[in-house]
């Protein structure tokens, strides 16, 4: 299977070595890795993205999921086209981005104040801060297989085995308030308050738990959160940075009807440029009005923070989704069901055990047990994973192995169709291949 990936994709193979010679490992970002060789895009369109040989795919990670309406979708061109045309960097604020935030206030349940920056790693870096700013405490209780971006004190058990800084550089001091508890186990986030005796700043937490598996949170299980967070007095936090504007308008909180305090967003805020939002309770945010003379807490640099470009893109977008929301979510969620259980179904059929997890547009295919928490996703076969990614590939399937994937509203039942035929047929190959 590799080897006919590894036919299809000369050009990328070549890129990857030129790669390896300029940037740490040939990459950008650690998720773009992947054996043999990540795959090196000329240009995209659409759900369609094509390679550097000319390979056209179905594109599935859409841009880390951050593309809800496909690659360059028109409106977003032609405002980029016009805001390109009045200046591209102000370094001031904006009208396009007083209105791209009341957009994000109109549609987001907490945000009833918000700041933005260029990346979801600030975001939930400034969230924390927030937090603690505000309660005077320190403790963060976020959850193993929780990722929130490379800042510093939050890269703590997001891969196994779970526990400590993510690699060498990150000094264990620099998390030395940050527990990671199991994702959908109430008990197992009591403990935890119980034992920071009352010094819990804020509970952090992806509604649906994306890199650590694209498993959504169960309903009881953020509710009971919710009331942990208001017993103990600690805030409870969501990281909507992918699933903000994606389960719905207002995201995972008005999905599962559970406000939090603050929330972090980024992705498809921004319409396909860099971007990142802290946002939540007026009385947390006015905290960090630079006017105020007490009790100050400092968030918000960023020389390209409410850039035009972003605002321009960010604000079609939004608007976009705001208009159509009646037809956009349900089509979204009527595909991704279709997808999750024709995926399954496929793979039954040739023996094999998967799952595929996922809410609304996203999903993502387990080998072994169905897992809701990310220690139980880890245990799959992520071998498999990359095997079925590959295989994907080379029947002209774009999905980055191991991650999940999101559909956008560029994806039609026909794509679905496809990608569950062409799940079949793998199926059948990774079937093979375990019985040998
Ligand atoms: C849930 C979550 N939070 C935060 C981030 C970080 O966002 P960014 O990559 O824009 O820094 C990501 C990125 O994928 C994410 O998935």
């Amino acid at each position: 299977m590799a080897s006919s990936y590894e036919t299809l994709t000369r050009r990328s193979r070549d890129l990857f070595r030129r790669a390896r010679g300029v940037f740490a490992g040939g990459v950008n970002h650690n998720a773009r890795w992947y054996e043999p060789y990540p795959i090196f895009v000329e240009r995209a369109e659409g759900n369609h993205i094509w390679d550097a040989d000319g390979n056209r795919l179905t594109d599935y990670w859409m841009g880390h999921m951050a593309l809800i309406l496909g690659h360059s979708p028109r409106i977003v061109a032609e405002s980029l086209r016009m805001q390109i045309g009045k200046g591209t960097l102000f370094g001031v604020g904006s009208r396009r981005s007083v209105e791209l935030g009341e957009e994000v206030q109109r549609s987001v349940p907490c945000a009833e104040r918000l700041r933005f920056c260029n990346t979801g790693a600030e975001a939930t870096m400034y969230l924390v801060r927030l937090a603690r700013g505000f309660t005077s405490k320190r403790v963060v209780i976020k959850m193993s297989g929780g990722w929130h971006g490379y800042n510093t004190e939050l890269n703590a058990g997001v891969h196994p085995p779970f526990y400590g800084p993510e690699g060498a550089g990150i000094l264990g001091e620099e998390q030395a308030h940050v527990r990671a508890v199991r994702f959908n186990d109430l008990d197992a986030a009591r403990r935890a308050v119980r034992a920071s005796k009352g010094d819990v700043a804020c509970i952090f937490l992806e509604p649906v738990l994306g890199a650590g598996g694209c498993i959504p949170a169960d309903g009881d299980y953020l509710r009971g959160l919710r009331e942990l967070a208001d017993e103990s007095g600690a805030l409870l936090a969501f990281d909507e940075v992918i699933t903000g504007f994606r389960l719905s308008l207002g995201g995972a909180q008005s999905w599962y009807k559970v406000t939090p305090d603050l929330a972090a967003l980024g992705k498809i805020v921004g319409g396909g440029l860099p971007v990142g939002l802290v946002c939540g309770r007026k009385e947390i945010l006015s905290r960090a009005d630079p006017s105020r003379r007490e009790g100050f807490i400092s968030i918000g640099g960023g020389t390209f923070s409410e850039n035009p470009l972003t605002m321009a893109a960010g604000l079609a977008t939004l608007q976009h989704l705001r208009r159509n929301a009646a037809t956009i979510y349900p089509k979204l969620d009527a595909l991704g069901r279709e997808l999750r259980s024709g995926v399954d179904s496929a793979f039954a059929e040739s023996s094999v055990e998967a799952h595929t997890t996922g809410a609304g547009s996203l999903f993502l295919t387990h080998f072994g047990v169905l897992p809701v928490n990310a220690e139980e996703a880890a245990s799959g076969m992520r071998g498999s994973a990359t095997r079925y990614a590959l295989a994907m590939m080379t029947r002209g399937v774009f999905l980055l192995p191991g991650h999940a994937g999101g559909l956008s509203t560029c994806h039609t039942r026909g794509d679905v169709t496809e990608f569950v035929e062409k799940s079949g047929e793998v199926a059948g190959l990774l079937s093979a291949r375990s019985s040998k």
